[in-house]
């Protein structure tokens, strides 16, 4: 038996709201969190500019009780929430940033460097600022873009908006927000201590939003048909774009055990609910090749919402946690109430967007073995832009050499060049027993080849993603050659 409740309660800025879906009608569960603000009639600063995550003008910020009882602030798109995931959270938006008559340090800053021309991007840009400046005193240049990556401007050229980044940053100062900090933490832990599971019914939705993992199973098995949403980053277009109605949702954005990240001592777990930017900060030394990867994967918005689950479950060929998944022997773990299953994720992506998972089972997480000293763990992304941008190509590669430079094993995994990420097994068939040297590569470069056999969309012609993949084995090569 799950205990339900119809209410969402959340922080709007400092003031508390409760949501009983058995009471609104404005309101569906999928109505996003920009389309509540912007029906408000106070926070219409918040913009709508593309609805896909793209551009940012409808950043927010959204502030979290962490394990430590402190409080998190993190940039979000708020097209791509739906208004049940606030529970328990304060959403700030940009009217709440100025004290008083005062203007908040980005805001000023924005002021003093001529920030905004005609304006439309600048709150978005403002909350994207406003992330950084609460969890960075001293941001390096790096950090100031990979902060603003997710916010379009079409006027300034971003250099003064970068110079308002570090004018604000660097001369860091205690604002009205942390001095009310501490009300927030109670009144959050108020909201949160029920762990009901929110359920909403609608005379056409039924939305369910577990927090404990044992309640998230049970509605998966009482209700198979139901759409598991984690980030939402894909799921929310199929509502913003398509105009999809989704019937039946499973929301396991609230589930905290599906964000854990344990270190074994073969091998890392990371839950399947930990969010994309959490596990790009825990692998800069562990997990370099999946690190690198997650540094051009999408912007800070995008991936402070994606899960590695749902980048895993979506099984698309050119989604870029695959190839470098495939290249680390990475496994999936699935949990329905029947009990637990591991399969090596190569086995459980079955073909273009499919996988292995039952109707009854969610992703509960995913396991790295710790990459052996000897092997040498690679991953590549081309996109037509660096940021923000889904690769037209990528490529995971994992390579074990003995002492006279002979390949004892390598995986080449691709994305982009089929229905499915693949390896071309006949060159990697070719290439074990080899010397790794530029004749052999060469020869392996006209095999991949053979084996491709790519389509041409928007992003490109067949013959160039041939020509990408047979160059990023040669890039492979020249990094990792025997000099
Ligand atoms: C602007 C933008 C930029 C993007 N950039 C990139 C990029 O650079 N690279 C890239 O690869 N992708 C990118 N994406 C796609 C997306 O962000 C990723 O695929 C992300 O990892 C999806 O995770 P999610 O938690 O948001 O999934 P959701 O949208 O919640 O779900 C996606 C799918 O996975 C299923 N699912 C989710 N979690 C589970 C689970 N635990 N168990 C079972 N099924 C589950 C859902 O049912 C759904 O079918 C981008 C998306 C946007 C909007
Ligand atoms: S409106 Fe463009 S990212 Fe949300
Ligand atoms: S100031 Fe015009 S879009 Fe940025």
């Amino acid at each position: 038996m799950i205990n339900e409740n119809s209410t969402i309660q959340f922080l709007l800025n400092d003031k508390q709201v409760s949501i009983n879906y058995n009471q609104v009608n404005n309101f569906s569960p999928t109505t996003t969190v920009l389309q509540y603000l912007r029906n408000l009639p106070q926070t219409k600063g918040t913009k709508e500019g593309c609805a896909e995550g793209d551009c940012g003008a409808c950043s927010v910020v959204i502030v979290s009780l962490n394990v430590e009882n402190k409080l998190e602030y993190k940039a979000y798109d708020s097209c791509l929430l739906f208004l049940p995931m606030l529970h328990g959270k304060q959403l700030i938006t940009v009217e709440y940033l100025k004290s008083k008559n005062e203007l908040h340090a980005v805001q000023q800053a924005m002021v003093d460097t001529d920030g905004s021309q005609c304006g439309f991007c600048t709150p978005g840009f403002i909350m994207s600022l406003f992330a950084l400046y609460k969890n960075s005193k001293n941001p390096s240049r790096e950090e100031i873009d990979d902060a603003l990556t997710g916010n379009l401007c079409r006027c300034t050229g971003y250099r003064p908006i970068i110079d308002a980044a570090i004018k604000s940053c660097s001369n860091h100062r205690q604002d009205h927000i942390s001095e009310n900090e501490f009300e927030v933490i109670e009144q959050l832990q108020k909201i949160n201590q029920l762990k009901e599971t929110n359920s909403f019914f609608t005379a056409t939705q039924k939305y369910h939003k577990p927090h404990a993992l044992a309640d998230a199973l049970k509605l998966k098995f009482s209700f198979p048909q139901a759409l598991v949403v984690s980030g939402a980053t894909d799921v929310a277009l199929r509502v913003t774009k398509k105009h999809e109605l989704l019937t039946e949702i499973i929301d396991i954005s609230g589930v905290e055990e599906l964000k854990n990240r344990i270190e074994e001592n073969d091998r890392i777990y990371f839950g399947a609910g930990l969010n994309l930017e959490d596990v790009r900060l825990k692998t800069e030394n562990s997990l370099p090749a999946l690190h690198k990867m997650l540094n051009v994967f999408g912007s800070r918005q995008i991936r402070n919402r994606g899960t590695l689950g749902g980048n895993v479950a979506n099984a698309s060929p050119i989604g870029d946690m695959p190839p470098v998944l495939m290249a680390h022997n990475a496994s999936v773990i699935l949990e329905s109430i029947y009990g637990k299953r591991e399969l090596k994720l190569t086995e459980f992506i079955t073909g273009y967007r499919t996988t292995q998972l039952k109707p009854t089972e969610i992703i509960t997480g995913i396991k790295i073995p710790k990459p052996d000293k000897n092997i040498i763990l690679q991953s590549y992304k081309i996109s037509k832009r660096k940021d923000l941008d889904i690769s037209t190509v990528s490529a995971g590669f994992s390579l074990q050499l003995n002492n006279e430079s002979i390949v004892v094993d390598i995986k080449m995994y691709y994305g982009g060049m089929a229905a499915t990420t693949k390896e071309p097994l006949q060159t990697k068939q070719f290439l074990i027993g080899k010397k790794w040297e530029r004749k052999t590569i060469e020869e392996a470069m006209q095999l991949i080849d053979q084996e491709f056999t790519p389509i041409s969309d928007a992003r490109s012609g067949a013959e160039a993603r041939k020509i990408m993949a047979r160059n990023l084995l040669l890039k492979f090569w020249t990094e990792t050659k025997i000099k």
